[in-house]
């Protein structure tokens, strides 16, 4: 689960502009939540919080168990070695983050023969495809096997068939496996209210 408790946030540029006002939510676990709001409402904000990439100016983050392993991913993340193939991007970020040999067992063989990305996998990065780099960083998110994943606008570029894979994937591993959370966010309300279990709108909570 995760607490957040009266967030405030807001950026030196803006002091006066809060783009965080007293945010307080409780997140359970198994569910696939959908964060729905324009331009500037703070979604990557509140991510990058929960992921403890940026510090909050007051309130607090809990998670229950309290050592939760939160993965973010990017829209259009470019953050891979680009003149190594993606199995050797798996390999390496697995092993820099854990610390641990990386291990390509079965259930991530699947899912990246699900992804479509098999074939792309002794490829150069730096060959691939928008969607394809988009893909290759839902399957690096998972390799770690983080409890709570946020996908930041992640879909943006993968096609339709794909989207429903992704999600199909995203369930069956919360149903099975040790993920707890997905948090996404997206500007296509369908594509949220086909995706996740509960829609909530940034206005609203900033207005809370
Ligand atoms: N590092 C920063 N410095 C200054 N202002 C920032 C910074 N990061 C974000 N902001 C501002 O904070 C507000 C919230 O930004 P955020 O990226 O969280 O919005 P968002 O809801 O993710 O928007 P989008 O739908 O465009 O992705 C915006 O007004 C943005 O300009
Ligand atoms: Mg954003």
């Amino acid at each position: 689960m995760i607490f957040l408790n009266n967030i405030y946030k807001s950026f030196s540029n803006k002091p006066s502009k809060k783009v965080l006002t007293n945010i307080s939510l409780e997140l359970q676990d198994k569910k696939i939540y959908a964060f729905y709001g324009s331009n500037g409402s703070g979604k990557t904000t509140l991510f990058k919080i929960i992921a403890g990439l940026i510090a909050q100016d007051s309130g607090s983050v809990a998670f229950d168990p309290v050592k939760s392993n939160v993965c973010y991913v990017a829209s259009n993340q470019r953050a891979f070695i680009n003149r190594i193939t993606a199995y050797e991007n798996l390999d390496y970020f697995f092993t820099a983050r854990t610390g641990r040999k990386f291990i390509f067992n079965k259930r991530l063989k699947q899912i990246a023969n699900i992804l479509g990305l098999s074939a792309l996998l002794d490829r150069n990065v730096s060959n691939l495809s928008t969607g394809e780099i988009q893909k290759l960083s839902i399957l690096r998110a998972l390799i770690y096997k983080p409890d709570i994943l946020i996908l930041d606008e992640t879909f943006v570029s993968i096609d339709e068939v794909s989207i429903k894979n992704i999600v199909k994937i995203l369930q069956e591993e919360i149903v099975n496996n040790s993920l707890k959370n997905v948090l996404i966010s997206s500007h296509d309300i369908n594509f949220l209210k086909q995706s996740s279990d509960s829609i909530l709108h940034m206005e609203s909570l900033n207005a809370g």
